[in-house]
This record gives structure tokens, sequence and C-alpha cells, in this order.
């Protein structure tokens, strides 16, 4: 039988990204065009902005990652695209690239859900086994997702306001730090202690919900009353208290669905499954506490946004005949 090749494309956000990934699991080549230098000094990402680097890298990215896994249109399967969740400004972009590509080349195709692609980015790494559960935590989402089995997603728990990595990137700000500062935040705070004892909010309560607007208020009026006053807090220590909070809640939640839910598998995904602090902690605490549930934390290139996952993704709903027609939109708010 031939290889399945799928050329993936996504554009969700502030990442222009195109693989080719054969058999859902292998990444024959994954090209990603960052733009984050352009919307550094907005301090956030600028839509319109975002838009005009995707229309003027798509095409480059597309002939890249091509070449790259030296695979010629005619070879290739299916054409996948992120649909959805992200600016919609952006995930048009990479839309019309697939729909042309695919169109051009008779080719099917996937429609891809970007946060079903942080999942899949495990599959890359290792097979998955079901059930399994999800730790989501992006610039957008903290989700813990339930799978019984491919491409079936149960939300058991998400946040109730700020995602996590929204509460690393504000805090950040805060900080002095460049956008996004989850890094820089998360390298601080392996050089500070945790004095400050932040609130972790929800950490007792028998849900598996999260929250954490209060603890992004209790380290601005911290620093804001400080300032007032004249004193200088550290930076590492505000970082490393900071972490040690949302870390603490992400585990324990994390742990206690593990412990509840029969699964064989713990899969970290999304920007801020690169933390250091949550995936030592992860690493050290899940096998004492539930022996036996197998952790899958993809390699940070892979944390990140790009097309590899959604190949990856694009895999499982391909063997369901998950394919869209040439009136495929953007899903700007679409849930898992
Ligand atoms: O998944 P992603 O690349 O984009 C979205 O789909 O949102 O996630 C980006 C988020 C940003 O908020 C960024 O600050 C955060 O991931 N992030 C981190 C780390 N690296 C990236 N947060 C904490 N620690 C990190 N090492
Ligand atoms: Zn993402």
């Amino acid at each position: 039988m031939n290889s399945e090749l799928i050329l993936a494309v996504e554009s969700s956000c502030d990442e222009t990204s195109v693989a080719v990934i054969k058999d859902g699991h292998e990444i024959l080549s994954n090209i990603v065009a960052s733009q984050i230098k352009s919307h550094q000094r907005f301090g956030g990402v600028v839509p319109e902005v975002a838009s005009r680097h995707h229309v003027e890298q798509i095409t480059l990215c597309l002939e890249d990652a091509l070449e790259k896994a030296q695979v010629k249109p005619t070879d290739l399967t299916a054409v996948a695209v992120t649909y959805g969740p992200g600016l919609v400004g952006s995930l048009l972009i990479g839309i019309a690239a697939a729909k042309a590509f695919a169109w051009a080349h008779q080719l099917p195709l996937i429609p891809v859900n970007h946060m079903a692609g942080h999942i899949y980015a495990a599959r890359l790494v290792k097979p998955l086994e079901f059930p399994l559960l999800a730790l989501l935590v992006s610039g957008g989402h903290t989700e813990l997702v339930y799978m019984a089995e491919d491409g079936h997603y149960e939300i058991i728990g998400e946040t109730r306001d700020d995602a996590a990595g929204e509460a690393y990137d504000k805090v950040g700000r805060i900080l002095g730090l460049s956008y996004p500062s989850g890094k820089e935040l998360d390298q601080l705070a392996h050089l500070g202690k945790d004095t400050f004892h932040f609130p972790r909010a929800m950490i007792h309560e028998n849900n598996y919900d999260f929250s954490f607007s209060g603890l992004k208020s209790a380290f601005i009026n911290l620093v804001h009353n400080a300032n007032q006053k004249g004193e200088k807090l550290s930076k590492e220590n505000l970082a490393a208290s900071f972490q040690a909070s949302v870390v603490d809640v992400l585990s324990a939640k994390t742990i206690r669905a593990c412990q509840n839910w029969p699964v064989k598998q713990l899969v970290v995904a999304g920007g801020v499954a690169a933390n250091q602090g949550l995936r030592e902690r992860l690493a050290k605490e899940l096998p004492k506490e539930v022996p036996g549930v197998e952790l899958i934390v993809p390699p940070l290139r892979l944390c990140g946004d790009n097309a590899a996952m959604i190949g990856a993704a694009a895999h499982v709903e391909l063997a369901k005949r998950h394919t869209a027609s040439f009136d495929l939109n953007a899903k700007p708010g679409l849930a898992l």
C-alpha cells in the first residue's frame, strides 16, 4: 500500500506553517515562519499585521515544505488546513491557500481544529493509547480533555477566565518582558524562589476547572503597591512565585483527573506545554501519584503553533472521511 502523505497548512495566529506528514506520525517537513518580531513592539498580536505576513509567507512555506520533503503534488493524498479557532483574517489566508492547492491538484481538503492539532502533536512523538487525558494549555485555552478514542473530545474542565498563557503574557508585561513572555518568565522563575505565596485558585475544589485572573490581580497589586512605596521587588522571586502558583494548580488538577478517569496516557499540549516548571513537576509527580499512566510532552518545537501537528490530526479526520467542500469558511470561535 502507498504511504499516506498529507500536506498541512496552519495560519491561525502569528505563525505561518506548512508541513508534509507521512502516515499520520512521520514528519517529512515542517516549515514555520514566525512573525513575532513584527508584533513585539505592540505588546501583542495585531490581526491586520498578522494577515499581511501570512499572505507574504504562505506560498514560500508551501514550496519549502514540498521541497524539503522531496514530495511532488501528485504524490500527496490530501491537503489539511486549520479552520479555527484563531484570528479570522489569519485563518482565511491558510484556508485560501489550501483550497487553491487542493483544487489545482484535485486533492481532498481536510478541515482541522487547531486545538486537536496541539493534542495530536503527541502522536509525532509516540503512538497514542486510549483512553487518554490531554492538558491543553496555550495563549487562548486551558482545558482538560478526556479522549475515549481517536477524534473524540470531552472537555472535563477548563478555565473560567484567563488562559494560562494569557496570564503569563499579562504578568510578563508588568515585569517589562517582551511579548509573548512565557518563555522568558519561565527562565526567570528558575533563578528565583516562591517568596510571595500567591493564591492557588480552585485547587481544592471538587472539579477540573481553573481560574488565573485572581492570581494575575494579586501579582499586579503587589507590584503596584511596592512601586508606590518605592520598594524594589526581585523579578526572579516574582516570576518564581507566579510560576509556582500556576504549576501547583495545573499539576494538582491534572493528576487528580488522571486518578479519577481510566486513562493510559497523559498528553500535555499547547504553547505553555513548553514550560520547564510544568514539565519537571509532571515528570516527577505523575509516576508517584498515578503509576502506569504514561506522560507524553512533545519537544519544544512541536509545542508552539506548527503545521506538523495539523497533519497528524488530519490523519484521524481522513480515516473518518471528514473532508470539506470548497466553501469551507474560517470558524474563529471553533470549540473541540
Ligand atoms: O499554542 P501557542 O503557541 O499559541 C496559541 O495557540 O495560543 O501558545 C502561545 C502561548 C503564549 O501565551 C506564550 O507566552 C506561552 O504559550 N508560552 C509559555 C512558554 N512558552 C510559550 N508559557 C509558559 N512557559 C513557557 N516556557
Ligand atoms: Zn496554538
